[in-house]
């Protein structure tokens, strides 16, 4: 049984494996409408989600499966005091595949040792977001027609954005993949990334807090939020929440062909204006975001268009 908790879970080979299935069901849609029939998806959301529980229920529904679960962990007996380990070996009874959202690092890694069916990490505390990443490489490979040979700008809050962590993680595989991380000094990306990550294989990377100096030598610019539910107090929340704003006049500077991604929800770092720029790939990525999913969920599930694998 294989469970999805850190995106280093799956190997380069696997990725591209499951990028090549996603492009497939985009293209033949219609050939995996029945693909997980009497199959049942919990998401199990002890956290705030729009896109990756939606889009997590949303694939299930479109490969002819069932959905249920909560998604707030008022609602859930973990408000009664249940732990972790109790409410996925109950769950596990009632569904063959578990998507888990929690609020504390580690929490799905502690359910997976605990299950009797699939785990998928739908994001931990400020630690890791890999069906995140899963998106947005199936967007950098659709925009780019590539994973490799790019320099990247992540930018805004690399410390507690998991999504930045994971895609780190992810990209560190790729040949030739440049980091540019973009930050007020205050929310760098954590030194165990830089050091285990970066610094252990070797690769190339520059910090700065200045994203305009940067930007004409980016390929991909990922924004990030900053995440408000991190902090310890609000008074360095609104200091920081407005550290980068994207608009037009900063793109001035920019490649013809930059790839904007952002994992949204967007509060302040891009001016609604640049979404009509053709750069400007967020809508497209959240798009995608239900398509590797359903990969995600056939491929964990042992299941193929033809039937089992
Ligand atoms: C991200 C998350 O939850 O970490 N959202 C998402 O899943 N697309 C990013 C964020 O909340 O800022």
């Amino acid at each position: 049984m294989r469970h999805l908790i850190d995106i280093r879970d799956l190997s380069a080979q696997e990725i591209a494996d499951l990028l090549d299935l996603a492009d497939d069901i985009v293209a033949n849609r219609d050939q995996y409408r029945e693909v997980c029939k009497y199959k049942k998806l919990a998401t199990l959301f002890f956290e705030p989600s729009t896109r990756t529980r939606l889009s997590f229920e949303a694939a299930m529904y479109e490969l002819g499966g069932q959905v249920l679960g909560f998604s707030e962990a008022a609602s859930s007996s973990a408000s009664k005091g249940e732990s972790v380990a109790d409410t996925i070996r109950v769950v596990g009874c009632y569904a063959d595949i578990i998507a888990m959202r929690h609020p504390k690092e580690g929490a799905p890694m502690v359910g997976a040792m605990h299950s009797t069916v699939p785990i998928i990490n739908a994001g931990d505390g400020g630690h890791n977001h890999p069906t995140q990443t899963l998106t947005d490489l199936m967007t950098i490979r659709r925009e780019k027609g590539r994973l490799n040979d790019f320099t990247i700008g992540l930018c805004g809050d690399l410390k507690f954005g998991r999504t930045v962590h994971s895609l780190i993680a992810a990209l560190s595989r790729y040949e030739n993949v440049k980091f540019v991380l973009i930050s007020p000094e205050e929310l760098k990306v954590p030194s165990y990334i830089k050091k285990d990550i970066l610094a252990e294989q070797g690769l190339p990377y520059v910090q700065t807090t200045e994203l305009t100096d940067v930007m004409p030598e980016l390929d991909v610019l990922y924004m990030t939020r900053v995440q408000r539910e991190r902090f310890f107090n609000e008074e360095d929340y609104l200091r920081l929440k407005d550290s980068y704003i994207l608009t037009p006049e900063k793109l001035r500077g920019a490649k013809a062909d930059l790839t904007i991604l952002h994992p949204l929800p967007r509060v302040n770092e891009i001016d609604t204006a640049i979404d009509s720029d053709p750069r400007a790939c967020y809508f497209r990525q959240a798009l995608n975001g239900k398509f590797v999913r359903m990969a995600l969920i056939m491929t964990l599930l042992g299941l193929t268009k033809e039937g089992q694998a």
